[in-house]
């Protein structure tokens, strides 16, 4: 089967290194995301283990389509009975480039009638079920199934976010980028709901970051519970030696992250503290990281620049082998002695993650 993994823009190339180190497949970047293939074995270890991705879908098939009639009948020829129970929403939601067919609306009434022949029965429409993607470019439709349901980045345990908080994906990617080795120290000294934080340590305990949610695969009919179980099973990695300190100075912030922590099963060294007597920094062990996400907007402005400075001094402070990284506004040069590695993107808000170094 071919699959596309998407990710928030500009993650491609760590998403690929991602599925390569848990040699999930052989992954093709393009935008967006990456191209593998794989079975239904492979479907459930992506939403289960990959913490950088934010959608499995199945393509179930790409075919040329200039007339609705044309459409309808190739679209009944896919096996979308394996996929879809005709008594759960169906959401299907079409894209039109340089084709023919480019009424949106009538391309998903043809492959919702054609589904509904295949399945034998007809899905309500709406959301909280399967999802259908239909992609015309140039009169070539491809079809996809959403296997994973909510996006990947919620992974469940973030119910109390606080203001301005990383997503979890976009928080995972920061600690990927700072270069941690998943042993020793990780600090995050403006810890907030602890989302950094929290991704360090889950990364560090070898536990899927997808282990406390579920996923809509596990109601289609072709779902496989035995191989399903297996895959959980076999998913839990060795256990790193690494302490993750979280301080930040307000303390409703760190009871947030406490309680965030406790449900992703996690533990966490929380302190209040300001950035420069974060005890994380202190009495430091040789392996080590300081991987933050600092506020930031405009009402900040003044105030963002003296905390870049301070926290600019406090890297530098480190001893040389550790590694840092800082996410911040795109529209910003990385301060020192941080370098951009990558500009990304979440609900429309541009962010640059830089780590410590060139
Ligand atoms: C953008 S939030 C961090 C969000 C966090 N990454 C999350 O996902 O929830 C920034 C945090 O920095 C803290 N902070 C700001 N200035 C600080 C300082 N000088 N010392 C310690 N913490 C500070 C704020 O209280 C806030 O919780």
């Amino acid at each position: 089967m071919d699959l596309f993994v998407s990710c928030a823009p500009g993650l491609e190339p760590l998403l690929a290194d991602e599925i390569r180190q848990l040699r999930l497949g052989s992954p093709t970047e393009v935008a967006g995301g990456v191209e593998m293939s794989g079975g239904l074995r492979s479907i459930y270890r992506a939403n289960l283990e990959l913490g950088l991705a934010q959608q499995v879908r199945a393509r179930l098939g790409t075919f040329l389509a200039t007339t609705g009639g044309e459409l309808g009948r190739k679209t009944a020829k896919l096996e979308f009975e394996r996929w879809i129970d005709p008594g759960r929403p169906l959401r299907v939601s079409v894209t039109s480039r340089g084709s023919r067919l480019a009424h949106t609306g009538q391309v998903a009434e043809r492959v919702r009638r054609a589904i509904a022949h295949r399945v034998k029965g007809t899905p309500p429409p709406g959301r909280g079920g399967a999802h259908v993607h239909v992609r015309l470019v140039r009169d070539r439709a491809q079809l996809s199934i959403d296997t994973s349901g909510a996006p990947l980045h919620r992974r469940g345990y973030r119910l109390d976010p606080g203001p301005a908080p990383l997503r979890e994906d976009l928080a995972r990617a920061l600690v990927v980028v700072s270069g941690w080795g998943r042993a020793g120290r990780l600090v995050d000294p403006m810890v907030g709901s602890g989302t950094v934080a929290i991704e360090a340590a889950l990364m560090a305990s070898g536990r899927p970051p997808g282990g406390g949610r579920s996923f809509e695969f596990e109601h289609a009919p072709c779902f496989d519970p035995a191989l399903w179980a297996r895959t959980k099973a076999a998913a839990g990695r060795k256990e790193e030696r690494a302490e993750v300190f979280g301080s930040d100075r307000d303390p409703d912030a760190l009871r947030r992250a406490a309680a965030n922590a406790e449900r992703a099963g996690v533990t966490l060294r929380l302190d209040v503290a300001s950035l420069s007597e974060a005890p994380g920094v202190r009495a430091t062990p040789a392996d080590g990281a300081l991987v933050t996400n600092p506020p930031w907007g405009e009402r900040l402005e003044g105030d963002t620049s003296r905390l870049y400075r301070r926290l600019g001094e406090l890297v530098a402070g480190l001893p040389r082998s550790w590694k840092a990284a800082v996410a911040m506004p795109a529209e910003r040069r990385a301060p020192r002695p941080f370098s951009s590695v990558l500009v990304t993107d979440a609900r429309g808000i541009k962010i640059r993650l830089c780590r410590r170094g060139p």
